[in-house]
């Protein structure tokens, strides 16, 4: 054998040798989120973890930073274009940038109850709507639930009129700010992270979000009435990038996504139990009154609000909201 052919053949060697290395060091998926670990979300967050690092013993490692510890919601999906963290779980309201056909789940009174948003998450135009920012080079890989918003405030809200001239903290939707508009009030949109602390020091009036998030993290401290309104949903999607996602090996990819499926059947049966849970919690506390309003108080919210759903028919599609009305539980 000539002197080249036996440095090739060394050359080779080496690096196959070199390939296994770099093959046998653990693929690590940060997991990004901002609430806290008693939650739907990080329960399901911390079970994916389980699930994947027993299924995957050596192969992958999934690093979980919960309440924002990361990234907030405004800089996470930018952080995973750059590959700075592999997955998250951002509220549905939180997509804007990337497409504005998720904006659906944000239109108040669409869905009648979590059943409802589970059809629709199962049916043809939800399964479309996990690809609906590939281009933008993310991938949805699940919906995970939280559960229905209610109406928190520093005085009570039981009919529109109300929450006039009050400002309220919103997620980054321009629908959610269409929504307290409609009823004259000023929506402020602002990161998760601040809400408690601009509860606390009156900066706002008020916010709307889940009874899990009401309660772990103490906004019912701060709020003297709650509002049982139901009059919109808070649920996530369970993302990550196109390039990670296609860099995976097929197996592991494989492996990943039944954790993730797993994990999310586990969170959305702790989502239904909690919205019970932490809103007795709540009573319990007696640091905030809950208002349960009549069913012609709440018809005024629902005259007041729905107008908002024309002013984006176009942008969302209105076969996606006709879809999304056939889902709805018929009583
Ligand atoms: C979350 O549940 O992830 C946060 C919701 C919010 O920003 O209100």
């Amino acid at each position: 054998m000539s002197l080249n052919k036996k440095l090739i053949g060394l050359a080779t060697g080496i690096m196959c040798s070199l390939t296994f290395v770099v093959n046998a060091e653990p693929i690590e998926i940060k997991f990004s989120h901002v609430v806290a670990e008693n939650t739907p979300k990080g329960q399901m967050a911390l079970k994916f973890k389980e699930l994947v690092e027993n299924n995957l013993s050596g192969k992958v490692t999934v690093k979980v930073f919960p309440s924002s510890q990361l990234f907030g919601d405004n800089k996470v999906l930018e952080a995973m274009q750059l590959g700075d963290v592999q997955m998250a779980a951002p509220a549905l309201s939180k997509f804007k940038k990337y497409t504005k056909k998720l904006q659906i789940f944000d239109l108040p009174f669409l869905f009648t109850d979590m059943d409802s948003v589970e059809r629709f998450q199962k049916g043809e135009v939800g399964i479309k709507l996990l690809r609906s920012m590939e281009r933008k080079g993310l991938v949805g890989l699940g919906y995970l639930h939280n559960g229905m918003k209610q109406l928190s405030a520093s005085s009570p809200l039981k009919v529109p009129s109300d929450a006039k001239g009050k400002k309220f903290r919103i997620m980054s939707s321009d629908v959610l700010a269409a929504q307290f508009m409609a009823v004259d009030a000023m929506p402020v949109k602002k990161p998760f992270s601040e809400v408690f602390t601009l509860l606390q020091t009156k900066a706002i009036d008020g916010q709307e979000n889940t009874w899990s998030n009401i309660y772990s993290k103490k906004f019912f401290e701060v709020q003297d009435y709650i509002t049982e309104s139901n009059h919109g949903v808070l649920d996530y999607m369970v993302v990550t990038s196109k390039e990670f996602w296609d860099s995976l090996p097929s197996d592991i990819r494989g492996e990943v996504s039944e954790a993730l499926a797993q994990a999310i059947v586990y969170g959305n049966d702790i989502a239904a139990k909690k919205a019970q849970q932490d809103k007795q919690k709540i009573i319990d506390s007696k640091r905030s009154i809950i208002i349960n309003i009549t069913a012609e108080q709440r018809q005024l919210w629902v005259n007041a609000m729905k107008p908002v759903w024309k002013k984006f028919e176009k942008k969302i599609g209105k076969d996606y909201i006709d879809a999304a009305i056939a889902a709805n539980t018929v009583n």
